[in-house]
C-alpha cells in the first residue's frame, strides 16, 4: 500500500505528489505521511487479529484528530496515556468505550475525566491506583472496567529505556512474589471496579515473537490462578504493543499476521491445557502502524567535509524533530530525494542545527559526494515517536505533519509559528 516512488525526473513522490512540490508548499523540515499506508496498516492489524480480538492503536506514537478519524473508520480502538491524548481522542469523535487509559501515575483529574467520559478500560498500574480508581468511580456512581498491568519478568531484547517487562522498573505489578495475584484479590473486592482482565506490555521495537509468547504464557498462568482461587474467569487479556519496524535495511520486522498467529496459538494452547475459556485478546501497536508511514523531509544547509574523517551534512531540523538518535542511539537511513545523482558515495553524518554536538539525526550514512545546499534529503520511518516527542529546543518551531493521498497533500498538524511560541510566554 505504500505510495512512495520516484517520478521520471528522479524526484521522490509520495501519494502522487513530489517532494519538491511538498517542500515548496509546506516548507521544511516537515513530516510527510502516506495516508493510504497508515490505513492499510490499520486494516492489516484488524484482519490479522479478527473479530474476536481488539486492536488498540497506541496514541503516544503519533496522535492528532485526523489519525483518530482514520482509526475510527478502520475499526481500531485507541490507547491513550494522558489527559491530553484523551482530549484529542474525544474531540475527534472516538467513542469513549473504545478508549483505554494507561499510565503509571495518572492524576486524580485524569482518572475522573476518563471515568466520566466512560472509557472502555483503565489499565491499573499500582496498588494505590486500584484504590484510587475504585474511589473515584464509586463517587461518580459508576463501575469502571479495568485491567491490571502485570510485569511478567521477561527481558525484551531492545534498548533499556524502552524495555518494560523486567521487574525492576516503574511500570506494572510484578507476577513474582504473588504481587499481581494480590492486586487481583484487592480489585475483585472493590465495588467501583469491574476487573475484566490482565495486561502486559514487554517493551518496544522488538523483532522476535518469543518474548510475547512467554508473556502470554505467564498471563494465562495468572488467569488460571485467579480461576482456582476465586472461581472467576477473567474475560480479557491484553498483550500490549512493541512490534518493531525497519529503520534500516538490517531490520527484519514481523508482520501483523505473524504476531497474531503466534499470540493466538499460544493463548489457545495454554487456555486449553488450563481448562480456561479463551479470553478476548487485545494488542496495542503504535510504532508498527504509524512508524513506516511518514518520512521527514529536510533541506540540506551547510556541507562540511572533515578530511580523513567524514562529511557533516547539516539540515534545517535535528534533535527537536527527532530525538530518537540522541536518546536511544537509534539508527536511521537517509536518501537524496530531490534528484538522482551518480556521484561517489561519501561517508556522512546528518546533523541538526541545534547547539549541541549530540544533535545527530543519522549517525552514519552514505550520501552522494555532489550533495549541495538546497538539496532535499529524507529520513524514512519517522511516523512514530518523532512528532510526538518533538520539542521547542532552541525555540525551534515544531514541523507540520502533512498527509498525502491521491495526489493531494494537506496539513493535519500545522507548522508552529513564532506567534505560537510567544503566546505561551506571558511574562
Ligand atoms: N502499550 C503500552 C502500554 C505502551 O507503553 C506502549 C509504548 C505501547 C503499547 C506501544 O508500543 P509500540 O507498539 O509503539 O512499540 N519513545 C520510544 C518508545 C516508547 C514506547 C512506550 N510505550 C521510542 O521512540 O522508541
Amino acid at each position: 500500500a505504500r505510495t512512495v516512488g520516484r517520478n521520471a525526473d528522479g524526484v521522490v513522490t509520495v501519494g502522487g505528489v513530489d517532494v519538491k512540490t511538498l517542500a515548496e508548499e509546506f516548507g521544511t523540515p516537515g513530516y510527510f505521511l502516506d495516508e493510504a499506508d497508515f490505513r492499510a496498516r490499520c486494516r492489516a492489524w484488524r484482519e490479522a487479529f479478527g473479530a474476536d480480538a481488539d486492536v488498540f492503536y497506541a496514541g503516544k506514537a503519533f496522535l492528532c484528530r485526523a489519525v483518530v478519524r482514520w482509526l475510527n473508520e478502520e475499526g481500531l480502538n485507541l490507547d491513550v496515556c494522558s489527559a491530553g491524548e484523551l482530549a484529542t481522542a474525544l474531540a475527534a469523535g472516538m467513542p469513549a468505550e473504545r478508549i483505554a487509559l494507561h499510565g503509571n501515575n495518572k492524576s486524580e483529574a485524569e482518572i475522573r475525566r476518563a471515568v466520566e467520559a466512560g472509557v472502555g478500560r483503565i489499565v491499573l498500574d499500582s496498588f494505590q491506583e486500584i484504590v484510587r480508581v475504585a474511589h473515584i468511580a464509586e463517587r461518580l456512581g459508576k463501575r469502571q472496567r479495568v485491567q491490571i498491568r502485570v510485569t511478567v519478568g521477561v527481558e525484551a531484547h531492545t534498548h533499556e529505556f524502552i524495555a518494560t517487562a523486567h521487574e525492576d522498573q516503574k511500570f506494572g505489578i510484578p507476577l513474582a512474589g504473588g504481587l499481581a495475584a494480590e492486586a487481583v484479590r484487592r480489585a475483585l473486592k472493590l465495588d467501583g471496579l469491574e476487573l475484566i482482565g490482565v495486561h502486559s506490555h514487554i517493551g518496544s521495537q522488538i523483532f522476535d515473537t518469543s518474548g510475547f509468547e512467554v508473556a502470554a504464557h505467564r498471563v494465562v498462568g495468572l488467569l488460571r490462578e485467579v480461576r482456582d482461587e476465586h472461581g472467576v474467569e477473567l474475560p480479557e487479556i491484553d498483550l500490549g504493543g512493541g512490534l518493531g519496524i525497519a529503520y534500516t535495511s538490517e531490520d527484519d520486522p514481523r508482520e501483523p499476521h505473524e504476531i497474531a498467529k503466534a499470540l493466538r496459538d499460544i493463548v489457545h494452547r495454554e487456555c486449553e491445557s488450563a481448562g480456561l475459556a479463551v479470553p478476548r485478546l487485545s494488542v496495542e501497536p503504535g510504532r508498527a502502524i504509524a512508524g513506516p508511514t511518514a518520512f521527514t523531509l529536510y533541506e540540506v544547509g551547510t556541507v562540511k567535509e572533515l578530511p580523513g574523517l567524514r562529511t557533516y551534512v547539516s539540515v534545517d531540523g535535528g534533535m527537536s524533530d527527532n530525538i530518537r538518535t540522541a536518546l536511544y542511539d537509534a539508527e536511521y537511513s537517509v536518501a537524496l530525494v530531490s534528484r538522482t545523482s551518480t556521484a561517489e558515495p561519501m561517508l556522512s553524518r546528518v546533523v541538526g542545527k541545534h547547539c549541541e554536538s549530540g544533535d545527530i539525526v543519522v549517525r552514519d550514512a552514505f550520501l552522494p559526494a555532489d550533495l549541495a545546499p538546497g538539496d532535499l534529503i529524507a529520513v524514512p520511518a519517522t511516523g512514530a515517536y518523532c512528532r510526538s516527542m518533538a520539542s521547542n529546543y532552541n525555540h525551534a518551531l515544531r514541523p507540520p505533519v502533512v498527509s498525502v493521498a491521491d495526489g493531494r497533500a494537506r496539513e493535519i498538524v500545522r507548522r508552529e509559528t513564532e506567534e505560537d511560541l510567544l503566546r505561551l510566554d506571558v511574562g
